[in-house]
């Protein structure tokens, strides 16, 4: 019988280019997704998550930079870690700017800072050995997330009904050339945690770990901006159902797509490179207004 080719190890050639870029949030309405609160803030919950689990990232590959010995690998860290960092800057901004619009998402941010740097963070303390380990252990779990905001981020260079709906063009560039970047630089988290550890155990224990993490991290995140909206006043409450509507009508991602997606992630032969389109990425992030003004 014949062999199925084994994917590659280092996606070759890969060139990441951080992008500078800026955003004017001054004319964003708090709906930006206009009459559709509960589509906007399953969104926004990806302003509460990304700042610190971007930033959290960037630690994580700083670690694990010492330990590459592939060059061309250590170059597409590097840049993964330069777009990363401009990516939690970005969502940043969108989070000062709902303060200023009267919800505060301090309260939820600074469990997801917990989470991030006292649960999941550095252990000082560590032998050696230890210290290798639980980098490498983290890396498998940037490594499942990754498989999801790439998911994500082919969704969002492919949801029509958001602009049929008249979301604000502006968040729709961010989320865009955001997940533009994420579907770019897809393959490089996983290239290094197979560069690092090859082995299918710890793939997979990154994956049972990171994919029910999100799911909670999600529904929580969605309760806490319902209830924070002061437009709302408590009077939305979320339920499965109307997520489940709204990804019919093409708002939001349909779960059991992304449940199927998460699925593959376990398949022996798994590459990044078999979900979205590199050539579709690099359209968008040619056209998008925020990465041309970031090349000029
Ligand atoms: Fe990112
Ligand atoms: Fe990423």
């Amino acid at each position: 019988m014949p062999r199925p080719t084994p994917p590659p190890s280092v996606h070759h050639g890969l060139v990441l280019e951080p992008r500078d870029v800026h955003f004017d949030w001054t004319a964003l309405p708090l709906h930006w997704i206009p009459d559709e609160p509960m589509a906007t803030h399953v969104i926004n919950v990806l302003h509460l998550l990304l700042p610190e689990g971007e930033r959290w990232f960037v630690e994580v590959f700083k670690d694990a930079l010492p330990m590459i010995t592939d060059e061309q690998l250590r170059e597409e860290v590097r840049g993964f870690i330069g777009q990363e960092a401009i990516h939690a800057e970005a969502h940043q901004e969108v989070l000062d700017h709902l303060l200023g619009q009267g919800l505060d998402p301090r309260p939820y941010v600074r469990q997801v800072s917990w989470l991030f740097h006292r649960v999941l963070g550095d252990r000082p303390g560590l032998s050696a050995a230890g210290s290798r380990e639980h980098t490498i252990e983290r890396v498998a779990h940037v490594a499942a997330i990754e498989h999801f905001t790439a998911f994500l981020g082919h969704w969002i260079l492919n949801s029509p009904a958001l602009d049929r709906a008249q979301a604000d063009p502006t968040m729709l560039d961010l989320l865009r050339w955001h997940g533009a970047e994420e579907v770019e630089h897809r393959s490089v988290a996983y290239d290094l945690l197979r560069h690092l550890d090859p082995g299918y155990l710890r793939r997979v224990r990154g994956m049972l770990v990171a994919g029910p993490l999100l799911v909670h991290l999600w529904v929580r995140g969605t309760r806490f901006m319902l209830a924070a909206d002061p437009l709302l006043d408590g009077r939305l409450k979320p339920t499965w159902r109307e997520a489940h509507l709204n990804a019919r009508r093409g708002l939001l991602p349909d779960l059991r797509v992304m449940a199927r997606s998460a699925v593959r992630y376990f398949r022996p032969g798994y590459h990044p490179t078999q979900e979205g389109s590199s050539s579709q990425a690099l359209g968008y992030l040619a056209a998008s207004p925020a990465a041309r003004a970031a090349a000029h």
